[in-house]
């Protein structure tokens, strides 16, 4: 596995393998990883001929008042776990934009509601990154976590809209034993914040039993999950047609039930298809 640090060198890199004809897999992320990355690097390495993660920290997703610079790194268990993973290239820049950097990249309405309308600018910073990783990497198939399913919605969309010439995959969100998503903002969590927190994935799945035994309206599934969580705030707790992310009213079509929550001063997320 080669580190490389600066978007030149990466560039660089990705040209040349281009030239050679060989297929470029590429997992973003913002490092301290944990086994939910690990899936997604295993997802796309037995179909490319070089697979590619990213680690960097993106200052534009930050909100002023949120986790930016306590945001947890742990640069070299982060390339172990990506060596053991048959990553071929780490990227890990020390920063990614140029000076005088002025643009950005935003996607509407898929953005309006739950994590766009509780972190304002986030996924302008989200869309803007990614972009560019996209045209450093050239990679011609790139794979985000369900964990973040309206990140993954907007980015697909993104790539649709800007005829961005790489694949989007999704992979499955990872749990840990206990069902608590996994997340490298888990680590900051106390042991009773913790405990409280696995309310999230408990209300998320009370919605979708209720949902398969026949419960199919919005409201009342809704009102399962409000009864079953036991958070300090609760951001938004959401029914939405599983594509377009639009509120709904009834379960007809494939659905998710999202929540954001914080315990403490962490905010968690948690998602389920319900059906
Ligand atoms: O999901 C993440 O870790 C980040 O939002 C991403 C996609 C790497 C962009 O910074």
């Amino acid at each position: 596995m080669q580190t490389l640090t600066s978007f030149e060198s990466m560039q660089a890199w990705a040209n040349a393998t281009h030239r050679e004809g060989l297929r470029i897999g590429f997992v973003p992320t913002m490092g301290f990883l944990h086994a939910g990355h690990v899936s997604l690097m295993e997802r796309l390495r037995p179909e490319v001929d070089r697979l590619v993660v990213s680690i960097y920290v993106n200052p534009l997703q930050f909100g002023p008042d949120e986790d930016l610079e306590r945001y947890p790194r742990d640069p070299e268990g982060d390339a172990a776990k990506c060596d053991g993973a048959g990553v071929d290239v780490l990227f890990m820049p020390p920063d990614l934009y140029p000076d005088g950097f002025v643009t950005s990249v935003a996607v509407d309405r898929l953005t309006d509601g739950m994590c766009g309308a509780t972190r304002p600018g986030h996924f302008d910073g989200v869309t803007t990154v990614v972009a560019r990783l996209f045209n450093l990497v050239r990679a011609d198939v790139a794979c985000f976590g369900e964990k973040d399913f309206q990140q993954l919605a907007v980015i697909r969309r993104m790539v649709r809209d800007l005829a961005m010439p790489v694949e989007i995959v999704g992979g499955p969100l990872v749990r840990d034993p206990d069902g608590l998503a996994m997340s490298s903002r888990n680590k900051y969590l106390t042991e009773t914040d913790r405990e409280r927190g696995l309310s999230l994935h408990r209300a998320l799945f009370a919605m979708r039993d209720a949902a398969t035994a026949g419960e199919k309206r919005a409201e009342a599934l809704l009102a399962i999950g409000r009864d079953t969580l036991t958070v300090d705030k609760l951001h938004y707790l959401e029914l939405v047609d599983a594509e377009s992310l639009q509120r709904i009213e009834r379960v007809e079509r494939p659905a998710r039930a999202l929540v954001a929550a914080f315990l403490g001063k962490t905010r968690l997320i948690d998602n389920v298809g319900i059906v």
